[in-house]
């Protein structure tokens, strides 16, 4: 469940970050990616290098440290991460959160994250009992914030009571319920079609075009994230991808794209086209390689039409079934992509502009608008591919 999560570890000063090693540890052997971000307090109890080497990561911990990329870079944690989970939560930390106080690396990211936290508080008794902590408790559950109930048992001060905090083992899995409860796509299939593709013109030279298959990994990730059994096929791409609910089929040219998608295609719910296929490929492409014939002649390469491997599942496609396309346009982008929309038979189109700053081929973010059958036009902001690729899976569960 937590395979392939980008799990943001938050360590504040108590005796229980002792434990919080254990937690990394159990959270990578899952398959979650792990950051960690430790209050000063909390690195007197565990060192940067312990929590460095088990999250194979750097550990953030102080607003304005000179090796940061640049200062805010704690905050773009919070695009990075799936979740947060708190381990172990003071009583400070917990009334920072709920007064909105931010005055450090931890704190500030807290304030910033808009995915689910957990908190897994631990402190002595009658801190946990006192009102002014109860008070503050409530209001985090009120931002829905989700806690991890400490337990009862032997504290660090010598007494016994509530509030020890839970162990690894509960707050995994409590975000495993969690993660588990919220997956909108479990059992349905999706076919996803990212990257290039290159037509062969002889032995050593092809066509191909510049995209890097980005966007298309970044949605098939946010498909299975929601627990769709995603079927990836993918043309030539540096791009890796390690999570078991993603299938991926490599493919070189644009007529393999097109068998391996056609074979999948019917037993799928939806499809999302990405890739940028190559429109047009080599009528011939010798086996050996075509040498120049005489100084200063050019050459001329006869071309002929690929098969649309979009327009071909928009005709093949039941009722049950819908179908997502892309629109990469450099003028009269809302026309053209309205009339892809409706000749290749979409449910919707996400139209890219190359004429917007960010968009496109190689950038990390994208800026897209999404056009319906109904007529709806929502135009999107400047996001990364990881938040645009959410949004995308947003609107194909809303159709499903
Ligand atoms: N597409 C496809 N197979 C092709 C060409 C395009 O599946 N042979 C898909 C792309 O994956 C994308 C959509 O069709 O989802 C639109 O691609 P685009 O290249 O923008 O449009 P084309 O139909 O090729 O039209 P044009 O090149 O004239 O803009």
């Amino acid at each position: 469940m937590l395979t392939g999560k980008k799990v943001i570890v938050g360590v504040t000063g108590g005796i229980a970050a002792y434990k919080t090693p254990l937690l990394i540890r159990l959270l990578v052997k899952a398959g979650a990616e792990v950051r960690c971000v430790a209050t000063d307090h909390a690195l007197q109890f565990v060192t940067p290098l312990t929590l460095e080497t088990l999250s194979m990561n750097k550990v953030y911990s102080d607003l304005f440290a000179t090796d940061n990329d640049h200062t805010t870079e704690h905050i773009s944690l919070k695009d990075w991460g799936d979740a947060m989970v708190v381990a172990p939560a003071t009583a400070n930390c917990i009334g920072k959160m709920a007064q909105g106080i931010a005055d450090d690396a931890l704190s500030t990211l807290l304030m910033a994250f808009r995915k689910p936290v957990f908190m897994a508080p631990a402190m002595n008794t009658q801190m946990w009992e006192s009102p002014a902590f109860q008070r503050n408790l409530s209001l985090l559950k009120g931002d829905g914030c989700h806690i991890v109930e400490p337990e009862d048992g032997f504290l660090a001060c010598g007494s016994e009571g509530k509030g020890r905090m839970a162990e690894p083992e509960a707050i995994m899995a409590a975000m495993e319920r969690h993660f588990a409860s919220c997956q909108r796509l479990s059992g349905r299939k999706v076919l996803v079609t990212a990257g290039p593709t290159y037509e062969k013109i002889d032995a050593v030279r092809f066509v191909g075009n510049f995209s890097t298959g980005k966007m298309g990994f970044a949605v098939a990730q946010a498909l299975a994230d929601e627990g769709a059994e995603v079927t990836l096929v993918a043309g030539p791409t540096h791009l890796t991808v390690n999570h078991p609910m993603i299938h991926r089929v490599d493919v070189v040219s644009a007529q393999e794209m097109f068998d391996a998608s056609a074979s999948a295609f019917p037993s799928c719910d939806a499809a999302i086209l990405t890739a940028a296929v190559a429109d047009f490929r080599p009528v011939d492409a010798p086996d050996i390689k075509i040498k120049k014939q005489n100084d200063n002649d050019g050459m001329t390469l006869h071309m002929e039409q690929t098969p649309d491997i979009l327009a071909t599942l928009g005709r093949s496609k039941g009722d049950r079934q819908r179908l997502v396309g892309f629109a990469l346009e450099t003028n009269n982008e809302v026309a053209h992509a309205q009339s892809k929309l409706q000749r290749k038979n979409l449910d919707f189109i996400v139209l890219n502009s190359l004429q917007d700053k960010g968009a496109g081929f190689g950038h990390d973010t994208n800026k897209v608008t999404f056009l319906f059958r109904d007529g709806r036009v929502e135009e999107g902001l400047l996001k990364s591919k990881a938040l645009v690729a959410r949004d995308i899976v947003d609107r194909l569960v809303s159709i499903l």
